[in-house]
């Protein structure tokens, strides 16, 4: 799709969600650089602002920015607030990683429910918001950003894999409820990816063989492209998504436990007392 295509179908501003840094401020360089006016959510203003300068140096669009806790526990008002604040064509629902991994109980209850307010409840509520503009409207685009780790049960990441799981099957069901309406509701599973917040979590890039950590231009930039090609988009490729879908689920819950052990330097013996 051209840049004026995009614009028109996805115009004139986007929210996205988590935009200050990694995969979500790929996502505002990438809408920016094709026209789009931004509003960029995060809990930090300082890098907010720094976002916010650079693209509108570089780029001469409109960007304004909300210091918000997505995981806030009444964060359906502020959903309202910032969806009247401007007519957004596309929303991109970035911000959810987990920072860290271990045993689901002997991580905080606080942490874990954070994450499902994170991933799920602030999800709903900034989508049902936006679908039900965009239905008005007839058009416009939703893009959540979810993780390999979404497609099956993981040990030490149980809670996050639960979560970036809801995402996906979120983002399916809504695809096909908009299919015909003109928007377009796609899931975006991110794969290991070198960004900010999972460098200060301690991830361990080089854990696994064979495996490369991402950019986050790169995912953006995918996720982008395919948006209105269907509900779900993978970033380490459809052969990826296939195999996880159709292998052995004991098989690959066992893999997808150790690689989480691996990538945050735990060990990855499942514990007996
Ligand atoms: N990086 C990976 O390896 C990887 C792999 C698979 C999937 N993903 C997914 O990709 C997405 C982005 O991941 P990421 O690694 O870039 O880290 P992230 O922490 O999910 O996203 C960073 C951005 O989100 C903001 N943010 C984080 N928590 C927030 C909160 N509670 N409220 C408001 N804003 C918040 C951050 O700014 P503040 O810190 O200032 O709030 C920053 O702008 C997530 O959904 C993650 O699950 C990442």
């Amino acid at each position: 799709m051209s840049a004026t295509a995009f614009a028109e179908r996805y115009g004139p501003r986007a929210l996205v969600l988590g935009g200050s840094e990694g995969i979500g401020a790929a996502f505002a360089d990438g809408l920016a650089a094709g026209g789009l006016d931004l509003t960029l959510v995060a809990r930090r203003t300082a890098p907010l602002e720094a976002q916010a300068d650079r693209l509108r140096a570089a780029h001469g669009v409109n960007v304004d920015v909300a210091a918000v806790d997505l995981a806030a526990p009444d964060i359906e008002h502020t959903a309202v607030t910032l969806m009247e604040r401007h007519e957004y064509g596309l929303l991109v629902y970035n911000a959810g990683a987990a920072h860290g991994a271990g045993l689901f109980t002997e991580r905080a209850l606080a942490g874990e429910l954070a994450l499902v307010r994170l991933n799920c409840i602030a999800t709903v509520a900034f989508v049902h918001q936006a679908l039900v503009r965009m239905r008005q409207r007839r058009k416009g685009g939703v893009i959540l950003v979810s993780s390999m780790a979404g497609l099956a049960g993981s040990g030490f990441l149980a809670t996050y894999a639960a979560a970036k799981s809801f995402e996906i099957v979120l983002a399916e069901g809504l695809h096909w409820e908009h299919a015909d309406m003109n928007i377009d509701v796609m899931c975006a599973i991110a794969a290991m990816t070198d960004t900010p917040a999972m460098r200060n979590s301690g991830m361990k890039f080089d854990a696994i063989p064979g495996l490369t950590a991402m950019d986050s231009e790169e995912v953006a930039e995918g996720a982008l492209a395919h948006l209105g090609h269907g509900p779900v988009w993978c970033a380490a490729g459809q052969t990826a998504l296939d195999q996880a879908r159709t292998e052995d689920r004991t098989r690959l819950i066992e893999a997808v436990s150790g690689m989480g052990a691996a990538l945050f330097g735990l060990d990855p013996t499942q514990p007996c007392e």
